[in-house]
């Protein structure tokens, strides 16, 4: 490692334009509630409280995939450090959680980490994780983005050997194409050789699937909720938060948890941000996120279409962490 055990001041680059994002939360919520079932798109779901209340629900005994996640990456971080030996590691949706820690760790650990690159829409998130992680990892620089990683993938290091961390099972709220596109645009920006490594819960037992999002405290149901609070906040809407119920559905055909909120009365809600109003049905329900579930075999081919070879897949049964690389 170069530079001694000196705090580097982190570099924070900003590719999000928040003007733009406004704009796409209309296009998006208009495109979405006009389908059926009616759909918001789950990025909307992580403001400042939905963060909070997500932070929660990875605490509670129910919510088995962030306890997994940090068990194998902590068992196979000198592996990964081995394998991929990369000075630059990238984690897309760092976001402020502990996961960081476990692969920072892993990575200074094995000494040749010389870059971190945490990419988040939060711009407040990422500033203060970045100032914590300087001063947790002296001699490493912090290369914050704050951008979308739907959108801002082009705007990754070009420079080094580097590792793509996509962790948490956040791969699963994208629809099937969406998943298909953004692996296409992750490999279009990496080099042959560089790595991705993803987590990905695996199908199981639909009782255990639907208990993790379903927790006794109501911690999920208040989180899915609070993508309506962002509507009437953003969009000046006037959804009832109380006149809906949550639903946490698991659909055996496409093997993906289905979290919805369902009217429970007929009602209009009137969303003048995006010009648009509603009629809900009783018993209507509006579909929040998706979680996709995966199994080893599948998850292989997805990534080899995409140009990743799964080279290594560690699992406990309950979720995955795969370590692919960028093929020629
Ligand atoms: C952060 C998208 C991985 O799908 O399990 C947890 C989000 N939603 N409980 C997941 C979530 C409800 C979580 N991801």
């Amino acid at each position: 490692m170069s530079g001694g055990s000196e705090v580097r001041e982190p570099v924070v680059h900003v590719a999000f334009d928040p003007d733009r994002a406004a704009g796409s939360l209309v296009s998006d919520v208009r495109r979405g509630l006009g389908q059926s079932p009616r759909t918001l798109p789950p990025k909307w779901l992580y403001d400042d409280r939905g963060s909070e209340l997500f932070d929660q629900i990875t605490r509670l005994p129910e919510y088995y995939p962030t306890e997994a996640e940090r068990r194998l990456l902590a068992e196979h971080a000198a592996d990964i450090v081995r394998l991929t030996g990369a000075p630059t590691v990238v984690e897309l949706g760092s976001g402020t959680s502990d996961k960081t820690r476990t692969l920072l760790d892993a990575f200074t650990a094995g000494g040749q980490l010389r870059r971190f690159v945490p990419v988040d829409v939060s711009e407040a998130t990422l500033r203060s994780a970045a100032d914590m992680l300087s001063q947790r990892y002296p001699g490493l620089q912090v290369e914050a983005l704050v951008g979308d990683f739907t959108l801002h993938l082009s705007h990754l290091p070009q420079d080094d050997r580097k590792v793509v961390a996509f962790l948490g099972g956040t791969i699963g709220n994208f629809y099937v194409e969406e998943r298909a596109a953004f692996l296409g645009a992750l490999a279009d920006s990496l080099a042959p050789g560089d790595w991705l490594l993803l987590g990905t819960d695996v199908v199981k037992d639909a009782d255990r699937l639907v208990a993790a999002y379903n927790d006794s405290q109501g911690v999920t149901a208040e989180f899915v909720t609070n993508s309506l609070a962002v509507l009437n906040r953003e969009l000046d809407a006037d959804f009832d938060l109380d006149a809906f119920r949550y639903v946490p559905l698991w659909d055996p055909a496409m093997e993906r948890m289905d979290l919805r909120l369902r009217a429970e009365v007929p009602q209009q809600v009137t969303l003048p941000g995006a010009d648009l109003v509603i009629d809900l049905a009783a018993g209507e329900e509006i579909r929040v996120e998706i979680s996709s579930k995966f199994r080893p075999e599948g998850l292989r081919a997805e990534l080899a279409a995409a140009g990743f070879a799964a080279d290594h897949l560690w699992t406990d049964g309950d979720y995955a962490l795969t370590l692919a690389r960028r093929t020629d």
